[in-house]
């Protein structure tokens, strides 16, 4: 059986660290299911489709042009949508709300679902989302919950603006964070929510050091 990390949780907790460090610890393939479901709402919005139309949505999901790329002297991973980086815009938080929306749809889920789950290859991989546990890869074996208060995830976002040289309002960012919570968390299909075996990790005063430590240590035993 190939071994499967599951690190599920909310916008902001830290998770896409995680499972990069994770990944790289363990020399095992990663999937950014978030990163699909940002780069399917951006194909959506460049094709102008409506989402209301739920053959469109589908047609897009099947035939989405997308890959990942790991260069060589960086730790980031491109991201290329119809053979164009669009790894910039993918992590906006625009993008990101438009994801939020467009996952709620049970098509769009259906249709993404073998895309990510054609990752789990040997070595083993770490998938990081809001249903890896409890959907995707409910048969894996490890499985972490990651939470974080929304205060301190706010926090965090705002650092990370910050290191990029831009700048945000921290109220401003908490009502988004919440607001995408709050959706992510009450959708019909797959709702973000820990898988019954994860294990859950409150992160809001952890060091990023500690959470690995916690996370290795439940792949070892
Ligand atoms: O993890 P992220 O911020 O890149 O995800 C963007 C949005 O995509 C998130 O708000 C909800 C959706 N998403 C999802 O519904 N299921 C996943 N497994 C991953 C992301």
């Amino acid at each position: 059986m190939i071994p499967v990390l599951t690190i599920d949780g909310p916008s902001g907790v830290g998770k896409g660290t995680v499972a990069r460090i994770i990944a790289q610890q363990q020399g095992w393939h990663l999937l950014d299911s978030g990163a699909i479901y940002r780069a399917f709402a951006l194909a959506v919005d460049a094709r102008g489709v409506d989402v209301a139309d739920e053959a469109a949505l589908e047609e897009i999901a099947n035939n989405l042009d997308l890959e990942f790329k790991t260069k060589a002297d960086s730790e980031l991973v491109s991201v290329y949508l119809d053979g164009k980086d669009v790894s910039k815009v993918l992590r906006t938080e625009q993008t990101g709300e438009m994801a939020s929306k467009i996952a709620s749809i049970g098509v769009v889920r259906a249709a993404l679902l073998k895309r990510q789950q054609a990752f789990e290859k040997t070595p083993g991989l770490v998938a990081d989302g809001r249903d890896m546990g409890t959907v995707v890869f409910a048969e894996a074996p490890f499985k972490v919950f990651l939470t974080a208060s929304a205060q301190e995830r706010a926090n965090r976002r705002l650092k990370q603006l910050q290191n990029q040289g831009s700048e945000g309002i921290i109220s401003k960012i908490l009502a988004d964070v919440v607001a995408r919570d709050e959706r992510d968390s009450s959708r019909k299909h797959s709702p973000l929510k820990p898988a019954k075996d994860a294990l859950i990790i409150d992160t809001t005063e952890l060091s990023i050091d500690k959470v690995i430590t916690q996370v290795s240590e439940l792949i070892k035993a």
